[in-house]
């Protein structure tokens, strides 16, 4: 494989072939629902290109994300580009488990992004309404037929996952993606040990913690999209406690002549995950390709973990 950027990792996905740059480009924000009206398909256009073009080579999206439209604007973003160097990761929604919906909705997606085939296809969210055998007996069909090459799954816990590998017939489940941050660890607990001992990727969603990890919002600057403006996370009351956090992290990144969002993906990227930022600029991307390439040090993740709130925290 070519390797643009010099410092980007590549990790193998699970037990997987895919090859996949540790830092992913997370693709909600391109469904530009939700999230603000600052910036345009153009913007997240150009940062695809930018990072497919310097070493991310891993993008996440669903077909939920603007209703299909992060995958159109995914289309635009890799139309002339080398299919085979990228590892295009969708996923299905809930209310389509189905079988035949799945079928449906992966054809969906396959025609929104004009991209063949997918490589990591995932189920959303748990949902316990269509027996999950039907689920992935449809999912392992769609890996026979080449329209899939691997499957995931994203917010199992423990048990979910494992009824989830359980029920899988031929092929195994290679990632689960579950919201992981330092302010948000809930995995730790259980989930993570187990999926190591299964070879099983962790994918963090949220990994800056929908931008709180950057520093940029405080408990007089909240962030007043859709999104954000009634999540918790970002209650005055808890952005105030996570002050003496973020002056840790600044510390930090000023001592390792890095940014607070390349210290707090680091810290991911260090205990194994993948990370897959939510991007909408160029600038945005290009910093957080440089959270790949050098490590925090134990004694920084001690002193991060003594300010963060534990696994066992109001949002895990
Ligand atoms: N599987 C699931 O259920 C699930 C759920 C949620 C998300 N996801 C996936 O995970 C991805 C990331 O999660 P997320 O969007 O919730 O949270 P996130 O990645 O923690 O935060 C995204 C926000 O961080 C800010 N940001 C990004 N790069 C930055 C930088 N270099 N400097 C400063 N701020 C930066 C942007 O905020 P501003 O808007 O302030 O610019 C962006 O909107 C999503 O795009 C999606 O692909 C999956």
């Amino acid at each position: 494989m070519m390797r643009y950027f010099q410092d980007m990792e590549y990790r193998n996905i699970g037990k997987s072939d895919l090859e996949a740059s540790v830092v992913g480009f997370g693709g909600w924000q391109a469904g530009r629902q939700g999230w603000g009206t600052e910036f345009d398909d153009r913007d997240c256009i150009d940062a695809m290109k930018y990072a497919f073009n310097n070493g991310v080579n891993y993008i996440d999206t669903a077909e939920m994300y603007g209703h299909g439209h992060s995958e159109e604007v995914i289309r635009e973003a890799i139309s002339g580009m080398d299919r085979e160097k990228l590892v295009i990761a969708t996923k299905v929604n809930p209310p389509h488990f189905k079988h035949d919906e799945i079928l449906r909705s992966c054809e969906n997606s396959i025609r929104r992004m004009n991209c063949k085939y997918i490589d990591l296809y995932q189920l959303h969210w748990p949902d316990h309404s269509v027996p999950i055998s039907e689920t992935l007996g449809a999912m392992e069909e769609l890996v026979d037929s080449g329209k899939v090459r691997y499957i995931g799954v994203s917010n199992y816990n423990r048990e979910e996952l494992e009824e989830a590998m359980a029920s899988m017939k031929k092929h195994e489940i290679v990632s689960n993606q579950m919201r992981y941050n330092i302010i948000q660890r809930g995995v730790e607990r259980d989930l993570y040990p187990s999926m190591k001992v299964h070879g099983i990727s962790m994918i963090a969603w949220s990994p800056i913690a929908k931008g709180l990890l950057s520093g940029k919002y405080g408990h007089e600057n909240i962030p007043t999209d859709q999104v954000r403006k009634n999540d918790p996370l970002f209650s005055r009351e808890r952005l105030k406690s996570f002050e003496p956090l973020i002056s840790t992290l600044k510390t930090i990144a000023e001592k390792r002549d890095k940014t607070i969002v390349q210290v707090s993906l680091n810290y991911l990227l260090k205990k194994g995950a993948f990370v897959i930022p939510g991007i909408k600029r160029v600038d945005q991307i290009k910093d957080c390709m440089g959270s790949s390439g050098w490590s925090v040090t134990d004694a920084e993740v001690s002193e991060i973990e003594r300010l963060a709130p534990g696994t066992e925290s109001p949002g895990d």
